[in-house]
């Protein structure tokens, strides 16, 4: 069986100068697109403690217990993952959503994108104090996004024990922005 890593890179797309000029950017709807290659990455996404002593340790030493009770997916392309992810590990998926899209009472987080700014939000009542949470989204780039997400889940008393991502884009810096929170990506290019 191909690498993970291997297979998704052999299926990403890479689109120069998009959305603009000198952003080099990774299109994964080629992997997401592909049934076996989906379902090799939500397996994966699914299981961070694996590679991650600190989420493990905070989710106790068996490994056959869930280390998260919910799963946080970042609009827009977190969603498709963090929804697969969450019923894969019969667990909820809780949205964090672009500004002005939620109804109810909310917190927001502003953000730098690598591209633009932006204000992230999450229900109020969305999480539970104590509730371990995995955040999940596709690309880890400068970790502006998810570093707010994680923010985010944490003004509410979640536990973050793991942060999944598909491709992590080594050379911005996003691994470093989330510490203390180790990243789980599947493929680091
Ligand atoms: C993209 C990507 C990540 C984020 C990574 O989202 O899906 O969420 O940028 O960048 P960062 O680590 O520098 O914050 P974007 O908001 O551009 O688009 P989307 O709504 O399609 O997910
Ligand atoms: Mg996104």
């Amino acid at each position: 069986q191909q690498p993970l890593d291997e297979l998704i890179a052999s299926l990403t797309v890479d689109v120069p100068d998009h959305p603009e000029p000198g952003v080099l950017f990774r299109d994964l709807t080629p992997v997401f697109a592909d049934g076996r290659a989906f379902a090799r990455v939500v397996e994966g996404l699914s299981a961070p403690a694996d590679s991650d002593p600190r989420a493990a340790a905070l989710a106790g030493a068996d490994r056959a217990t869930p280390t998260f009770d919910v799963v946080v997916g970042v609009e827009a392309r977190g969603f498709l993952l963090a929804a697969a992810v969450a019923l894969s590990a019969g667990v909820g998926v809780v949205l964090v959503r672009k500004a002005g899209k939620l109804p109810r009472e909310r917190i927001s987080a502003d953000y730098v994108l690598e591209y633009g700014t932006a204000t992230l939000e999450l229900h109020s009542d969305a999480i539970r104090p104590g509730q371990r949470v995995l955040v999940v989204d596709d690309v880890l780039a400068t970790g502006g996004t998810l570093a707010a997400a994680v923010a985010l889940v944490e003004q509410l008393g979640g536990v973050v024990t793991a942060v999944s991502v598909v491709v992590e884009l080594a050379a911005l810096g996003g691994r470093e922005r989330m510490a203390p929170h180790t990243v789980h990506a599947l493929w680091t290019t």
